[in-house]
């Protein structure tokens, strides 16, 4: 396949020609695909406003290009092999022809709705086929997608909706999880007593749960296909158009909508998965991420479809019926490249060996790991037991902000190491900088990861608060875009993740803020104060440790406290260990002294070091006496 590098001295003169000529090294990669009108100049950039733009009036439709690009040459090769909740369901074949019909389809029904171009629309949605038919059909028509993970709360969603101004929210009547099925329409009847831009919603029916229908704003899926015409001519699209907006949380205040757009995104996410997991044609993948994450995006619908792969979707989740029900899908299904995330292989280690052994994995050729740093007694046991010591296991670093995997070996190509995400992509341009902005060369070096160059797919504002993206990622240092995470060098020159040196935690591979949490948790009545800190969890990886300051705390305030957090957020942000405290230890100017905080969530007391400057060091005994550990 053109554009894929098939060995180590490839991959360095590619790398090394996209650092001395970025632009014709990427524009070689954009003329694989169809533009209705080729770009004036491939990029424009500086990090300072920052002002970042790809293939510089350029016009094109990211839909034509994995779809109608694809019809003549494999118009009936599967382009999404769907596999239900319950094995008992039958599966779902969808050829690229019929997903062609059924997002042309849709398109015109969003039309037909009064959804035109530069509208937003929310999805809230299972993983389902038609969610990937509800995402293109916006991008077909020109209209901006926000996926919202459908595990996130009324309030998560409201805001969301608000923060964007949705017109519409497309959804379902619920979602099977394992052996329960979710009630979703609810959520989104809830989320919609709260804002009032969303003028309508489309539900698809899943689960046969009895739904509200608001007469003339809510009609069914179904419904809104019928009689509709299976064509329709793709919108012309400015490649800095924007194709979607995806919330996701920072260190401070509420999560924030992270914008990409037509061209770098198309451009990147196709490069970065063809290489990554070495695509041969004819082969099956699979990602086992939600939509409502940039994974799914990036790696379940954009990659995979315009690399023309046969791309599986999952409803369901890992130990339903049993923790070996991934690999009972590897195998059903013969799936070639499996890419999932560190705490679902602790997940389903801690359930034992007798529910990976009895499949044959055989079929497997590459397997990926993505979302937090995985650790080495899970990087070995996911080589080893799913792998079958056969699989190079690529460690995939990026960030919905990157829109793309920016660090990770290719498969087969560049030789891995455990717990290293290894070397960048060619176009990418990572350095390891100390606190004060100055480059740290060399090898066995440690600091924070910045990037010096900008990449097809980085984020090019966040929705309707620009200032906020130029301070969040190019104030800390200039000139340079700033990850959030820290990362050593070893002495090959492999890149190691260390993890966020600000406070996000991640918690089972999903960004959370501290702030976040602290607001809902102060939501509740009887809650004067409280701090949030990630702690070492085994499986999660983070696990959420709050310490909270109450009045006339009631029996039941840890239980209070986490539906709070559920009501407000979403299940996922519920803390795992609460501790009602006396006081937080605070610096003579009132800031809360996380870093002790931290220390006692870890379990490590005895390491406090000197806590006599604080204004209150009389609490730190008492919560260390009360900690729970
Ligand atoms: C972390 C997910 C170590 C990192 C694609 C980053 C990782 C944050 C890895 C982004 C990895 C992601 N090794 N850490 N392979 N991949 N991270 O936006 O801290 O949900 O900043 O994007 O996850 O999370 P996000």
């Amino acid at each position: 396949m053109n554009n894929r590098i098939t060995n180590l001295s490839e991959y360095t003169q590619a790398y090394d020609k996209s650092v001395e000529n970025p632009e014709q090294f990427w524009e070689e990669i954009a003329e694989t695909f169809q533009w209705q009108k080729r770009w004036d100049n491939v990029l424009d950039w500086n990090f300072k406003d920052p002002d970042v733009k790809w293939f510089v009036n350029g016009k094109l439709n990211i839909t034509e290009n994995l779809l109608d690009r694809h019809l003549e040459k494999r118009g009936d090769q599967i382009a999404i092999l769907w596999e239900p909740n319950d094995p008992k369901e039958a599966h779902q074949e969808i050829t690229y022809r019929e997903l062609h019909e059924k997002v042309c389809q849709f398109s015109n029904a969003l039309l037909a709705q009064g959804i035109g171009k530069g509208d937003r629309v929310i999805i809230y949605m299972p993983m389902v086929p038609e969610a990937t038919v509800a995402m293109l059909a916006c991008a077909r028509i020109g209209a901006v997608h926000s996926v919202v993970f459908a595990g996130f709360s009324a309030t998560a969603l409201a805001d969301r909706a608000t923060d964007c101004q949705a017109k519409m929210i497309l959804t379902a009547d619920g979602n099977y999880r394992g052996s329960k099925s979710i009630p979703v329409k609810s959520v989104v009847d809830k989320a919609l007593e709260k804002c009032d831009c969303v003028e309508g919603v489309i539900v698809f029916q899943r689960t046969n749960t009895e739904v509200n229908m608001k007469e003339g704003r809510d009609v069914w899926w179904h419904e809104s296909i019928e009689g509709i015409s299976k064509e329709y001519a793709a919108e012309v699209m400015d490649s800095e158009d924007l194709l979607f907006i995806l919330y996701t949380s920072g260190s401070t205040g509420k999560p924030k909508g992270v914008v990409h757009t037509c061209g770098g995104y198309m451009i990147y996410t196709y490069y970065s998965f063809l290489n990554v997991f070495q695509y041969d044609e004819g082969d099956v993948y699979w990602c086992t991420a939600d939509i409502g994450w940039i994974t799914g995006h990036s790696y379940i619908v954009y990659g995979p479809l315009l690399a023309g792969a046969t791309t599986l979707m999952f409803e369901g989740v890992p130990t339903f019926p049993d923790a070996g029900r991934f690999w009972e899908v590897c195998d059903k299904h013969q799936v070639n490249q499996f890419y999932t995330a560190p705490t679902a292989i602790r997940a389903l280690e801690a359930c034992g060996l007798e529910f990976v052994e009895p499949y044959k994995l055989d079929s497997l050729k590459v397997i990926g790991s993505v979302g937090e740093p995985i650790n080495e007694e899970a990087w070995h046991w996911y080589h080893e037991h799913v792998g079958k010591r056969n699989c190079p296991l690529v460690d995939t670093w990026w960030q919905t902000e990157t829109g793309g995997i920016m660090i990770s070996a290719l498969a087969g190509i560049i030789p891995v190491k455990p717990a290293h995400a290894s070397l960048p992509l060619p176009g990418i341009q990572p350095i390891i900088v100390d606190r004060n902005g100055n480059e740290i060369t060399g090898k066995n070096v440690q600091g924070n990861l910045c990037i010096k160059f900008p990449w097809p797919s980085i984020l090019r504002t966040t929705y309707g608060d620009h200032e906020r993206c130029r301070l969040t990622y190019f104030t800390t240092y200039e000139n340079l875009y700033a990850t959030g995470d820290g990362a050593k060098r070893d002495h090959d020159g492999y890149i190691r993740i260390l993890g966020r040196v600000d406070d996000v935690m991640n918690i089972s591979g999903h960004r959370m803020g501290t702030a976040e949490v602290e607001n809902a948790i102060d939501e509740h009545l009887q809650v004067i104060e409280s701090a949030v800190v990630g702690y070492p969890h085994d499986i999660k990886g983070q696990g959420i440790y709050a310490f909270v300051i109450c009045e006339n705390a009631s029996d039941n305030i840890k239980e209070e406290i986490r539906s709070k957090v559920s009501e407000i957020i979403g299940s996922i942000a519920k803390p795992d260990k609460i501790q009602v405290v006396p006081g937080l230890p605070k610096t003579r100017s009132g800031k809360i002294m996380r870093r002790i905080l931290r220390k006692i969530a870890a379990g490590e007391s005895d390491q406090l070091g000197d806590t006599s400057t604080l204004l209150n060091p009389e609490v730190v005994e008492a919560i260390v006496l009360g900690a729970e550990v």
